[in-house]
Formats: structure tokens, sequence, C-alpha cells
């Protein structure tokens, strides 16, 4: 509710208690006067946002800071890259699955603000502003989000929010920016705790609501403190935890490995508005083999993880836009339960990693299971097991059915085993759905 809203309540319920004599009519009054009171108190950032963890593009992995337009300028940092991604997110069907923000990264500002304080992107690359990128992208029915730093500088050295704050969350406000990426170069980690929120709240304060990813707790691990995980989940809506993915299978394996071996102190904090990043998808470049832009695809899902493809769309190959539209995947990645998922079993090369997701009858969860094959010896293994094994213990059974391959186990119980051939470096990813009684 806004602001202003609270304040009218606030006042029309001081008015009654002060002209009002029935005390317990009054005894109510002032505790709906306390409760309103707190909520306009909460320092937190509960902009209604990002329930489900945000999908889109952003520009990073694929372009980072080619700032030559001269020499390069189908793939430099500018409008028209925007606005070309934006036409084939709507085009080619990413759009229709899900694919919502269109996000520009580091490297589009000029190095030197305006003589007023402003922010000010590169006038040659971007000759029309950002408004109008803006105007663009929400003509097309996406939405549109920017990167900035909390620091002095971003990482690429363009300037950073600190000493201008208030003023740059208003100018995001002005240009109508529905997502805020804040990174952590050239800013000291223990000032964080402070930093982070502060411009949560503005950004909240300019009464334009936009989703906040910060990149707080991995520059805080970095300088060895331990981040305060449960502030960071009530100011910021995702946040990154470790390192920036590469373009290879040997970064996507070091990411799910520090998620899987950390998973006791990161999973509990993802939930509805509040997400884990472990960076973006590079699904379609030139380091991942199909088998292994699959199981980038099926782990990310079962981490709960924002969906931000950093690809060429233009030239992506069909196998790969295949992935990225899974449908059932994506299900899977935007559950509205937000449980994230855990790796329950490694050995010997072999992980299953496990997330619950609804329907529910009574305690029982439904599941998405990921068995992923991290041997390089050549062939398929087999991974065999009871779905007691996988913690699927309902009587009345589960729909098992392959979520890449669209084969239908039928329903199984608990003591039947499974068998699934996994390629190496490849996932098989199944869903088991909860059944009900059949008397129900
Ligand atoms: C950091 C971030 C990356 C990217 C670059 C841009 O390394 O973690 O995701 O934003 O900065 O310079």
């Amino acid at each position: 509710m806004h602001k202003l809203v609270y304040f009218f309540l606030l006042s029309v319920c001081a008015y009654e208690i002060h002209y009002n004599s029935n005390l317990a009519e009054n005894i109510m009054l002032a505790l709906v006067w306390i409760i309103l009171l707190s909520s306009t108190l909460c320092k937190c950032l509960d902009n209604g946002l990002a329930k489900t963890p945000p999908m889109g593009w952003l520009s990073w992995e694929r372009f980072r800071c080619n700032t030559d337009c001269v020499n390069d300028p189908d793939n430099c940092i500018s409008e028209q890259l925007f606005q070309t991604m934006t036409d084939i997110v709507v085009a080619d069907g990413y759009a229709s699955v899900g694919y919502e923000y269109i996000n520009i990264d580091d490297c589009w500002l000029e190095k030197h603000r305006s003589h007023d304080g402003k922010l000010v992107a590169d006038r040659k690359r971007f000759p029309n502003g950002i408004k109008a990128l803006s105007d663009y992208i929400h003509s097309r029915g996406l939405k549109f989000g920017i990167y900035e730093d909390y620091g002095n500088y971003t990482c690429a050295g363009y300037p950073g929010i600190i000493g201008y704050e208030e003023k740059d969350a208003l100018q995001f406000a002005d240009w109508n920016v529905d997502y805020v990426k804040l990174d952590g170069c050239y800013a000291l980690p223990y000032d964080m705790d402070h930093g982070y929120s502060t411009f949560g709240r503005l950004l909240n304060s300019t009464g334009k609501s936009m989703v906040y990813s910060c990149s707080w707790p991995v520059y805080q691990i970095y300088a060895g403190i331990q981040p305060n995980y449960s502030a960071i989940q009530t100011h910021c809506n995702l946040w990154r935890n470790y390192d920036d993915i590469q373009d290879s299978w040997a970064s996507v394996e070091n990411i799910i490995d520090y998620y899987g071996n950390n998973q006791d102190l990161i999973a509990p904090n993802a939930g509805p508005g509040h997400w884990n990043d472990p960076d973006m998808l590079i699904i379609g470049n030139f380091g991942l083999s199909y088998e292994q832009a699959k199981t980038q695809f099926a782990i990310w899902s079962i981490l709960a993880a924002p969906l931000l493809m950093s690809v060429d769309l233009r030239t992506i190959r069909p196998q790969f836009k295949h992935i990225l539209q899974n449908r059932k995947i994506i299900a899977v990645d935007q559950d509205p339960l937000g449980i994230q998922g855990r790796r329950i079993y490694k050995h010997k090369g072999i992980e299953i990693w496990s997330r619950p997701i609804g329907p529910l009858y009574q305690n029982f969860y439904s599941y998405a299971i990921a068995f992923v094959n991290r041997r390089t010896d050549g062939t398929p293994s087999d991974i065999s097991v009871t779905l007691k094994e996988l913690g699927l213990i309902n009587f009345s059974g589960y729909r098992v059915e392959d979520l890449y391959e669209n084969v239908d186990y039928g329903v199984l119980y608990p003591n039947t085993k499974i068998k699934v051939k996994v390629n190496p470096s490849g996932v098989v990813m199944l869903k088991g759905e909860v059944q009900y009684p059949v008397d129900l």
C-alpha cells in the first residue's frame, strides 16, 4: 500500500481515538493504529516484486564491455544491441515462455556525470538516451533493467553511485527502470550492510517499483565477512553469492559445487521475493555442449535461480533455444512455493538434486529431480534408485515424467525403482507429481 494511504488511515484512527469515548472501541482503534504505524516504519524492501525468480536477458557474459561501435557496431554495448535483443525476445517466443526483462550491464555510461551530477549514458552509443530505450522496451511489452555500482566506480571504471544515491534512485525512476543490478566494485564491503539497504529504501521511496539485485554478499565473502543473509533477504530481491560465470563447463561446475557445498547456509534464504543468484545462463554460447547446457538449465531451475540469458539471440542454434524455452523446466524454476532445491546425493561423479514444488497433498510435496553425471568416462551412467530413497514417500504415489524427453512413466510408488541413463556431463530431469488417494 502506498505510504500516503497509510498516513491517511493513521490520521483517521488518531482522530477517532481522540473523539471517541467508548473504551473497548478505543483499544481496538489503538491496536489498528499500532499495526499501521509499524507498516509505515518497515525498513525493508517490500516492493511486492520477483515473487518468482526474474527471467530475462542480460548483456554482460556474452557482450562484456565492448564499446567499439566503430569497428564492431553489431556487438558493442549500444541502444541498437538492446533494441535488437528486445525484438528477438518478443518475435522468437522467449517472451511467451516468461522472459521479460531486458537488462543493460556495465559500460553504458559516459565516464563523467553531467555538470549537475546526473548519470549520462554514452552519447555515441545511446544517442537517444536511456529513457528512449526504456520506452522502446516497454512498447514491446517487456521490462527494462539497468546496472550501477554501490562504490566510486562500476567494475569497468564508470561512475558509481556513492555520494549520489538519492539522485540516482530518482533518475532510475524517471527513466521508468524496472530492475536495478547494483554491483559492489570500488566499495568497502563493511559499508555494504548500510549502503545496500539504504539504496533499496531510496529506490522504494521513489514510488516506482524496481526489482533490486544486489552483489552485497559476494563482495563480503571475498573480504572474509560472513554475510547477514537475513538482512540481505529483507532488502534485496536477488543477490549474487559467488564468482562471475564464464563461458566454460568448468565455470558452471564450479558454481554448481559452490551452491551444493554451501547449501545449508544459502538455500534457506530463497523464497518468493528474494532469491540467490548463481549468475547468468550461458546456454547457446561457445563454451557448453548440448548436454552441459541442459545441465545448467536443470540445476538453475532446481536452485530457483533467476533465468537471465546472456547469449546472442541472433545466432543461437535451435537446440539451445529449445532448452531455454523448455516450459516444463521453466515451470520448475518458477514454482510459486519458491523453495530452493538441494543436492541430496554426491558420490563418484554422480549427483542427485531435488526441489520440492507444488502441487502438495497434505504434507507431501511434488518434486523436481535432476540426476547429473559429472564423470568423463565417455559412456552414459545408469542410476537406479527407489522413489523412497529420493524422499518421495507418499503412499498414493507420484506421476513421474521426464522434463526433457517427454517420457511419461505413469504413477509410481515409494518402493518403485527407477533407472535413468545419464550422459557424461549431462542430466536427466524428472518431475514427480504427488497423487491423491483415489477415494478422495
Ligand atoms: C562484476 C559483476 C559482473 C558484471 C561485471 C561488469 O564482475 O559480477 O556480473 O556486472 O562486474 O563490470
